[in-house]
């Protein structure tokens, strides 16, 4: 009699926690805390990205959003705690909806090679993420809306530096207005990660001079990553 009690309290308190599995909106029968849980209730940052790029795609903040072709939200990793940001995508990118994808994006790719790395082994992004018509300057509005989303990239990054290409991301970043010497000389930061600022790519294949410069400033880089 009292094997058979225990019994069906063992088969009630069975009924309960399974019942209370399910209210708490489990489907498996996989044991132990939920993906979700085991982050401390935040998803993986891969997972926050995707989401927040699911959120950009449907975008319609500003003008841009009806001359665009793709979005182009971001590229790569940041397991080395390397972003690269640029200024907004041009035409090969617009198709693609991908970030520095045309000749100016050749380069930057042997820029990064240049430190001994891939462009699978950093972030690639840009301050704008949809093309301003003609390649146009972004306009101040543009920027004010559209950096919103380059915050919370970077706050699921959490890099430990930034790479500013161009006179864009520089001031958009470091919030100063300075020259683009001042920018490469002064120490920058982005809520208290470094930015290191230096010649968009497409100024260098317009002004070939602005390679040396670029050079110097990825060895800057490259000697904080190692000792950081
Ligand atoms: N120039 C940029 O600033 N970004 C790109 O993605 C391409 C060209």
């Amino acid at each position: 009699m009292k094997d058979l009690e225990e019994f069906a309290r063992l088969i009630s308190d069975t009924r309960n926690y399974f019942q209370t599995r399910l209210s708490l909106g489990e489907t498996s029968l996989l044991l132990g805390p939920r993906e979700e849980d085991r982050g401390g209730g935040s998803p993986a940052p891969d997972e926050q990205l995707a989401r927040l790029e699911e959120r950009v795609r449907s975008c319609t903040r500003c003008a841009l959003h009806r001359s665009r072709t793709k979005v182009v939200f971001g590229t790569g990793t940041a397991r080395t705690g390397l972003v690269f940001v640029g200024e907004a995508p041009g035409r090969d990118e617009d198709i693609q909806g991908e970030p520095f994808v045309g000749r100016a994006g050749q380069l930057l790719t042997r820029i990064i090679e240049a430190i001994q790395l891939s462009r699978d082994d950093v972030y690639i992004t840009n301050v704008i993420k949809c093309r301003p018509e003609g390649n146009r300057d972004p306009h101040p509005h543009e920027i004010e809306l559209c950096s919103r989303y380059l915050i919370e990239q970077l706050e699921i990054l959490k890099p430990r530096a930034i790479c500013a290409l161009g006179r864009f991301a520089a001031q958009a970043l470091s919030g100063l207005k300075l020259s683009m010497a001042g920018y490469r000389t002064e120490d920058l930061f982005y809520r208290g990660i470094r930015v290191f600022a230096t010649y968009h790519p497409a100024a260098c294949l317009r002004n070939a001079s602005l390679k040396r410069p670029v050079w110097e400033d990825m060895q800057k880089l490259r000697d904080f990553l190692k000792s950081s």
